[in-house]
């Protein structure tokens, strides 16, 4: 997979190239990345020619041709002669904030790397490791870039360790992940983003002269702006042309930033967000920034999204729940909000356990005195006034549904019990009185003796009875950070300490209660991101359950994350986000576009509606492993405002399929559409929901008629089975 000759480093995948080269000066160029090719040196592809403003580093001498300014570089320097987005900024203790990179030495090793304290891509001896050594020696600096090479899924990962060889102190102010030049130009870029229930939505636009950037100085990934992007070719769709996805394993402040240059030659830069970041590293000292991944795919995108969740489910996601079928839920949240108690608990555990629900969730308001958004954060201890006799009591009558409930351990509201105790361990700057979020504060997560607390707290809550899966949630973005156990010119640390903070604890949750089933949350999904999948094998998608605006957060959504991550649930109409009424079959279509689970009280609904729901779970249980680990196609974009949206899921056998279908607003006289397939074996015959018998190559290319319902927001399954 990693040739390495004399400097010339050679990465190839299963459909990939990639490749960087040491020159005479021992500046490391980024010479290839594309379709696989037969190799040799592409550096034959770079132009020198007569750069005039473009300065040349001192040993160039009178070669004015060569330029760092116009070199495509495998990971940017600056302050020596390159202009354009740096990837690394060091303050020395002269005041100099200068980097300049030059090649070293290498290592090639079977397996991959990891990443001490942060997620990271994991395997065994499917992958290899490349480390390259750079240098400054004027800095004493050490820079390895590693990258992991995963050749049957196309993903080439990448890290950067900074090493402080020096006697002096060496401050880091900007360390990206992920430095790529593209000197074929002519590309689009393509972010999700969005807002609280509106997340992860798809734009795209060329990339023009400047920078344009996306990202988060909100302490979490944000729904704003998700830590994925993609660079295409103005011809790309989902079957064709060639693109590049780029993602950050990450869950704080990051960017993404591309730059077209004087050349038109497009660089993206990946990593931790350099608003007020430091790192101070003294002598011996070293840094390590999170972990990139690129999938190329030269047939367009739904070849890379593929290749995507193929890698996330096997080489991210960890066990247990990696490969096992994780229960179909019932939430208590929008049927109850805070107002419950047992009975109330009691009652709609009644009604789910007879539809084929297996796990009940217990959402806010178990605990201190949570009764609404102003009080009781951080006082971990069962609420007795509406649970009597704890969690104990309430266990044996959730009939038989295994037990899950919701935290929110990073934060405290000012009417707690810990606050009044502890009102310094919420982030807050000097003489300044911090802001509230939701009326509460954020805790001090970089402190070891903030997380210790909370988390003997949580123990003891874990420990009192048999709990499965916990809800992990985070319902503001960090301001007034600032934390009392830094000096004043190390502040620039805390907002990396909280994230590393956050990850230790969770890591922590995971070793010592292995069979736990994690769900990220984050005000919906503001920290949807695969640094979070590595600790929580599902994530919250977004506060917004209503199955039309659903289609296009999870089309969204579905770029880089597996439908296996997308937590998706069926709640009640009118909808509560935006008020709008869908049948119960569409939302369940719907919601199997993800983890599948229900949040409403199951009471409230007719006997007709009971029967749908629990023909639904019978069909999710039943096509679990198809819906979960097939192969996911979109098939239509809501964004086209077209009769419908699709998609299908393949199994890798591709014995079955299944389409799910829902329409938009419909209008008369649509012309007629036939709806071809993807993904079927061409030489196998099928029967389409027990039906008929179609050969694979005449669905996949002449379609089949659809059985287009009849009205808005209509649905309709259609399962694929060779015979
Ligand atoms: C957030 C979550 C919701 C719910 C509430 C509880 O908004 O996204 O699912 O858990 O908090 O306060």
């Amino acid at each position: 997979m990693i040739l390495c000759d004399k400097g010339l480093f050679t990465l190839h995948t299963k459909h990939t190239t990639y490749q960087m080269k040491a020159d005479r000066h021992k500046v490391l160029l980024h010479t290839y990345y594309g379709p696989r090719i037969s190799g040799g040196d592409l550096s034959y592809l770079i132009q020198y020619t007569d750069r005039s403003f473009s300065p040349c580093p001192n040993e160039a001498e009178a070669d004015r041709t060569y330029s760092l300014d116009t070199l495509p570089q495998e990971f940017s320097t600056c302050g020596v002669g390159d202009y354009r987005l740096p990837s690394l900024e060091l303050e020395l203790d002269d005041g100099s904030h200068l980097a300049d990179l030059r090649y070293a030495d290498f290592r090639l090793e079977k397996g991959k790397y990891a990443l001490e304290g942060l997620p990271a891509f994991f395997g065994g001896s499917e992958w290899e490791t490349l480390t390259i050594l750079l240098r400054d020696t004027a800095a004493e600096v050490d820079v390895e870039l590693l990258y992991g090479v995963l050749e049957e899924r196309d993903l080439i990962t990448r890290a950067v360790r900074i090493c402080n060889r020096s006697s002096r102190t060496v401050k880091l102010c900007q360390a990206a992940s992920l430095c790529l030049d593209f000197p074929q130009g002519n590309l689009d870029f393509i972010t999700f983003d969005g807002a609280h229930a509106k997340e992860r939505c798809f734009h795209r636009s060329p990339v023009r002269p400047g920078v344009e950037s996306v990202g988060s100085v909100r302490g979490t990934s944000s729904h704003h702006h998700n830590p994925f992007v993609i660079l295409c070719t103005p011809d790309a769709d989902e079957d064709h042309g060639l693109c590049f996805g780029a993602v950050l394993l990450y869950s704080g402040n990051f960017q993404a930033a591309v730059e077209q240059n004087q050349l038109e030659t497009p660089r993206l830069t990946l990593g931790i967000h350099p608003y007020h970041f430091s790192w101070t590293l003294a002598p011996g000292e070293s840094f390590t920034t999170p972990e990139a991944a690129l999938i190329c795919s030269p047939d367009g995108f739904t070849q890379m999204s593929q290749q995507f969740h193929r890698a996330f489910r096997d080489h991210l996601i960890r066990d247990p729940y990696a490969g096992k079928r994780r229960p179909v839920l019932i939430n208590n949240w929008e049927a109850t909000e805070f107002h419950f108690d047992a009975s109330k608990l009691a009652a709609i555990a009644r009604a789910a356990a007879p539809l084929g629900m297996e796990l009940f969730v217990m959402d806010d308001g178990w605990f201190g005195k949570r009764d609404s958004d102003f009080s009781g954060l951080g006082d971990w201890f069962v609420n007795e006034d509406k649970l009597p006799g704890g969690l104990e009591a309430l266990a044996p009558q959730l009939e038989g549904m295994d037990f899950g409930i919701w935290i929110e351990p990073e934060m405290v509201n000012e009417d707690s019990e810990l606050y009044r105790a502890h009102p310094d361990w919420a982030f807050q700057a000097p003489r300044r009185a911090p802001a509230r979020g939701r009326m509460q504060l954020v805790l001090d997560f970089s402190r070891q003796d903030v997380r210790d607390h909370i988390y003997q707290a949580l123990r003891k809550v874990l420990d009192r009875v048999k709990v499965t899966y916990v809800k992990w949630d985070m319902n503001r973005s960090l301001t007034d950070v600032w934390s009392a156990t830094l000096p004043a010119d190390r502040q620039g640390e805390v907002f990396h300490r909280y994230v590393l903070g956050l990850y230790d604890m969770q890591e922590r949750l995971r070793q010592d209660y292995p069979g736990l089933l994690l769900e990220g949350c984050s005000g919906g999904g503001g920290r949807f991101d695969a640094g979070m999948l590595y600790y929580a094998p599902q994530i919250w998608c977004s506060d917004n359950t209503d199955a039309i605006d659903r289609l296009r957060i999870q089309y969204g959504t579905s770029f880089c994350y597996p439908i296996s991550a997308v937590g998706a649930h069926v709640s009640a109409v009118p909808n509560a986000q935006n008020g709008r009424m869908v049948s119960m079959e569409t939302r369940g279509v719907v919601a199997m576009g993800g983890t599948f689970g229900y949040e409403m009280d199951l009471n409230q609904t007719s006997e007709e509606e009971r029967e749908v729901i629990r023909r639904q779970v019978a069909f999710f249980k039943e096509h679990y492993d198809l819906i979960q680990r097939g192969d996911y196609y979109r098939l239509t974009s809501p964004l086209d405002n077209g009769p419908y949206t699709a998609w299908e899921q393949v199994s890798p056998d591709r014995r079955e399929a299944l389409v799910s279908l829902v329409t938009g607003n419909l209008r008369a006289a649509e012309p007629f559409r036939a709806l071809r397939v993807k993904g079927l074996d061409p030489a196998l015959v099928y029967r389409v929901n027990g039906e008929g018998a179609y050969p694979g190559d005449v669905l996949m290319h002449a379609g089949l008629p659809l059985p287009m319902p009849w009205g808005d927001y209509q649905s309709v399954q259609l399962y694929f089975q060779a015979i």
